[in-house]
């Protein structure tokens, strides 16, 4: 049985102060919670309140993005082992937005999965297809280069430490979500090249989670789902009652 993980992407909102009162209301909502893993990734400059605040509780907190190199003269980047050394244990690589607005491609995603695995962390690897690319009939294609390219090269020890997200570009941000069995599809179509690639019983223990518009609404027929193993929520992750009710679903 695959536990399910649900993870929040706060992306770039909320500052040190609005991180500690969002886990003064959130925590409680969600302290009997054990049936999935909860993970919630601020922006960087506040990961120590974040886990400060989420301290001896069951939820894990993660970065957004990631350097490839430790150290060194990189302006502005941050290192896996620093995110680490911050009590971060997760990272998003490769978020759509990352490829759309800060030129990540499928070869810089491959190296932050591997720094994020070398620093200890879980990476949070995202894959997607464009509303152009569904549209064409390209989606399984487009699906297939990005785990070739950005996750075939992993050694099978790496890929049995990592987390995949499903996130159709399309529906990120849109409030158009895919339908269960759309994200199902897809999710069949990733699980299957980790089966070409690592083998039956790596691509059974994957966990793909679907991102792009999960709400309170949607996340139960989502997650009635069996290939669908948890979410990476954007916009509906920001309010305590909201993410805790997904969560909890
Ligand atoms: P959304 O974002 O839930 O706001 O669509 C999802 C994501 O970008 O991870």
């Amino acid at each position: 049985m695959r536990k399910p993980v649900m993870a929040g992407n706060w992306k770039m909102y909320k500052t040190a102060a609005e991180t500690t009162s969002f886990f003064e209301k959130f925590l409680p909502l969600v302290r009997d919670c054990s049936h999935c893993e909860i993970v919630i990734c601020p922006v960087f400059v506040n990961l120590p309140a974040a886990v400060e605040a989420a301290r001896g509780s069951n939820v894990r907190i993660g970065a957004q993005d990631l350097f490839w190199e430790t150290e060194g003269a990189y302006t502005g980047e941050v290192s896996g082992p620093m995110i680490a050394a911050a009590g971060g244990s997760h990272v998003i690589v490769g978020h759509s937005e990352r490829r759309q607005y800060f030129g990540e491609t499928d070869e810089s995603v491959l190296k932050k999965t591997r720094a994020a695995l070398n620093a200890g962390l879980t990476p949070i690897v995202c894959v997607g297809e464009t509303l152009e690319q569904r549209e064409s009939g390209r989606t399984a294609g487009v699906l297939a280069a990005q785990f070739d390219k950005g996750i075939g090269p992993l050694s099978p020890e790496e890929f049995g430490r990592i987390l995949i997200a499903y996130e159709p570009v399309w529906a990120i941000g849109t409030g158009r979500t895919a339908s269960p069995e759309i994200a199902a599809e897809a999710h069949r179509v990733l699980r299957e090249q980790a089966r070409a690639r690592f083998g039956e019983e790596a691509a059974e223990n994957l966990r793909i989670l679907y991102g792009g518009s999960v709400k309170p609404e949607n996340v139960k027929g989502l997650m009635a789902q069996p290939q669908i193993d948890g979410a990476l929520v954007g916009g509906a992750c920001l309010k305590p009652e909201s993410f805790a009710s997904i969560v909890n679903f």
